[in-house]
């Protein structure tokens, strides 16, 4: 009883699992024993006595969690920040508490009403009073972190809990003198392990097991070398005594019933303040609006869920419900997040959904100037595919050539103001491009439901369909292809050798021979399969029409590649007719330009093929731009690179076998865009069958 430390605890008279409130007490109402929790309970009391001075504050009937008075609220030298507790089941213990604590002489913060935070359960401060780690996720609002700040004059580190077991910052993580750390890694994101990783050497971290963290061994309390808590395994005791702390067990398994053990069942009240520290909080909040069919479309979880998943948290302002459903909703919500590079992530992802940062609205997008060509200034804003405004002189700019992944240059020539999407390697000294996520808006078409079913592509509305849906996918893409095709409109058809090894050559290249074709992306093996398929009757020395490999037949596509070669291009061979048939041979007669992107695994190449990829890749954009409809024909590679040059409104449709490249492509959260799972040849024969039924009746009617 040497040291001036004191304690709060609250005696167990009242004690009992009365509810559900963690998943520690599922299960166990009304299932311990009062007997053994008052042992238990004058056991710890009675090891903390030896160490520091305990001060008791009266239990209350009614209160059973009471005597978990960690979460009272949290003591910085005279000042004391009052829990809020996010439970009704708890928020009448905190008068008692207030009492409690102004009858001793402390000045009392109370956070506003609806801004939950459970004290010390919740935020630890480090044994040497340099900072403050402040856990939420689930008892705790990110939003009281800052006004934890500004009262106790300290820095917070907020570190988010994703393990509903660990529910509080103190079951899971132990600051212990000296500098050390005990605590349970998979409890936090992967953000805030990075943050304590920052702030706490590799020596000081003691990381636990499982198993431990189950028996609560992370709620312990430290006084000097002494850690007190419920139990520890072998190796965990050697682990700490090694570190020169002495672990001192004793059983509280009565109180883990109710998620709690020694930590929560005192409060730390002698806690000196450091004065040469300030506070310094990153926590940001900003307010941002979203409007459109909220509920209907399932916007408004999505944001709310994309600001949880992404670490922060947020307060919804105001909801105003469209009456009417054709009428939209509008919604402003304050979104928080622990530092500003996690803000902006989620920024830019709501911006993504369509939303707008409110007081941004009224600002500017902030430029900075391009000052090495191809290198964009750091922190730029990534595009989508998603129309995008730019906020310029007060003035919304409409973005042009939007891609993904681009950035938005701004040039200012005589002519006016211009922003595009360019990629890095494009950007040019005396540009600026757009950085951070202020004053940018994309511009969603939020469709009701019933707008949405009356449209085309509705059915299959951003959705990878299945075996049985086929058909009916491709009555819609052969309607569409007419459309296109009669309006003089542009498809783009991306392929890759597939096409031709599944038997879907023959129909591609009626396709193209009939007009429904304007561009064809692909890469050096679909034109050698088709071209040895057409000069040689197989596709990489498999027979087409017997399905069998012929003898010597894995040499066919390099003849046929030496061919070609000696022909000097493939539209020579055509020409020399060398080749009479084929989907390559399709193009060079009705025209249609084509382009073949190389690749490392190329063999040859042909003469045509584009071995330079940056040239590759803008020919592939010229020949995409202002494409109505682009039809992507089992090639990941190539599709995916379409993909990325592809603005939001094209339609797309994304025909594999492979489900997981239908739904990497499919996934761009626009309505335009279908994936087909299907054997490509198969589709290709049913999508050339459908156009002969839709033509029919027509020719009939000529006839
Ligand atoms: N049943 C209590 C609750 O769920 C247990 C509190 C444990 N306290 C703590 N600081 N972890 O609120």
């Amino acid at each position: 009883m040497t040291s001036q430390i004191r304690f709060l605890m609250c005696a167990p008279n009242h004690y009992d699992v009365d509810y559900v409130i963690n998943p520690w007490m599922e299960g166990n109402i009304h299932k311990s024993s009062q007997e053994r929790a008052v042992e238990q309970w004058e056991q710890l009391h009675h090891i903390l006595k030896e160490h520091a001075i305990v001060d008791l504050v009266p239990p209350q009937k009614g209160w059973p969690d009471m005597v978990f008075t960690a979460n009272a609220g949290l003591i910085l030298g005279n000042t004391v920040v009052l829990s809020r507790f996010l439970h009704k089941e708890r928020q009448g213990e905190e008068p008692y508490f207030k009492q409690w604590f102004e009858e001793n002489g402390y000045t009392v913060y109370e956070l506003p009403k609806d801004l939950p935070f459970e004290g010390a359960g919740d935020a630890l401060l480090d044994r040497e009073g340099r900072w403050l780690w402040a856990g939420y996720g689930f008892r705790t609002e990110l939003d009281s972190h800052p006004y934890l700040a500004k009262w106790l004059d300290i820095e917070v580190l907020s570190l988010r809990l994703i393990d509903e077991r660990f529910y509080h910052l103190d079951t899971c993580f132990c600051p212990l003198a000296n500098g050390y750390l005990l605590y349970y890694p998979p409890a936090f994101d992967s953000y805030s392990n990075r943050l304590i990783e920052m702030r706490v050497q590799k020596e000081k971290r003691i990381a636990i097991a499982e198993a431990d963290a189950v028996n609560f061994a992370c709620n312990a309390v430290n006084v000097d070398h002494i850690v007190v808590m419920n139990k520890a395994s072998e190796a965990l005791k050697a682990r700490l005594a090694d570190t020169g702390f002495q672990v001192i067990e004793t059983p509280l398994t009565e109180f883990l019933k109710a998620g709690g053990a020694a930590k929560c069942l005192t409060l730390r009240v002698t806690e000196p303040v450091r004065e040469e520290l300030h506070a310094n909080v990153s926590v940001e909040s900003r307010i941002i609006r979203i409007e459109g069919h909220l509920l209907d479309s399932g916007l408004i979880n999505r944001a709310l869920d994309l600001i949880t998943d992404n670490g922060g948290s947020f307060q919804v302002l105001n909801f105003l419900l469209g009456e009417q459903r054709q009428s939209t909703s509008a919604a402003e919500v304050k979104v928080s997040a622990p530092s500003h590079d996690v803000m902006e992530s989620i920024i830019s992802h709501l911006i993504d959904l369509g939303a707008v940062d409110l007081p941004q609205d009224e600002r500017d997008a902030k430029l900075e100037p391009v000052t090495q060509a191809g290198v964009a200034p750091d922190d730029f804003y990534v595009s989508t595919i998603y129309p995008t405004e730019v906020r310029i002189k007060g003035e919304w700019v409409k973005v042009q050539n939007q891609r993904m992944d681009g950035a938005i240059a701004i040039t200012q020539s005589p002519k006016g103001l211009t922003a595009q999407c360019k990629i890095l390697r494009d950007l040019e000294v005396g540009e600026s491009v757009v950085v951070d996520v202020q004053g940018i808006r994309t511009i969603r078409k939020t469709e009701s439901r019933e707008q949405r079913n009356a449209q085309e592509f509705s059915f299959m509305s951003a959705g990878v369909s299945s075996e049985r849906r086929v058909e009916l996918v491709v009555e819609q893409v052969a309607w569409e292809l007419r459309k296109i095709r009669d309006a003089g409109g542009k498809v783009a058809v991306t392929a890759g050798p597939v096409v031709i090894h599944t038997g879907g050559g023959e129909h591609l290249a009626q396709l193209i021979r009939e007009g429904y074709v304007q561009a064809l992306l692909g890469g050096n093996a679909i034109a050698v399969h088709d071209i040895e398929q057409a000069m040689m009757g197989t596709s990489l020395g498999v027979d087409m029409k017997r399905g069998v490999a012929v003898r010597g037949g894995h040499r066919h596509h390099l003849k046929v590649i030496n061919t070609i070669r000696r022909y000097g291009s493939i539209a020579k061979a055509v020409e020399a007719r060398v080749i009479n048939s084929g989907v390559m041979y399709e193009c060079v007669r009705n025209g249609i330009p084509f382009c073949l992107a190389g690749s490392i695994r190329d063999d040859g190449p042909l003469p045509d093929t584009e071995m330079d990829l940056i040239k590759a890749q803008t020919e592939y954009a010229r020949l995409l731009k202002s494409a109505d409809m682009i039809l992507m024909l089992s090639s990941m590679l190539h599709s995916i690179g379409v993909g990325n040059m592809t603005p939001a409104g094209v339609k797309m449709v994304c025909v594999d076998i492979n489900p997981a490249v239908v739904t990497k492509l499919s996934d761009r959260g626009s309505v335009e865009s279908v994936g087909v799972v299907t054997d490509v040849g198969l589709f290709l024969s049913l999508l050339v069958q459908q156009l002969q039924k839709l033509t029919s009746p027509y020719t009939a009617k000529v006839s």
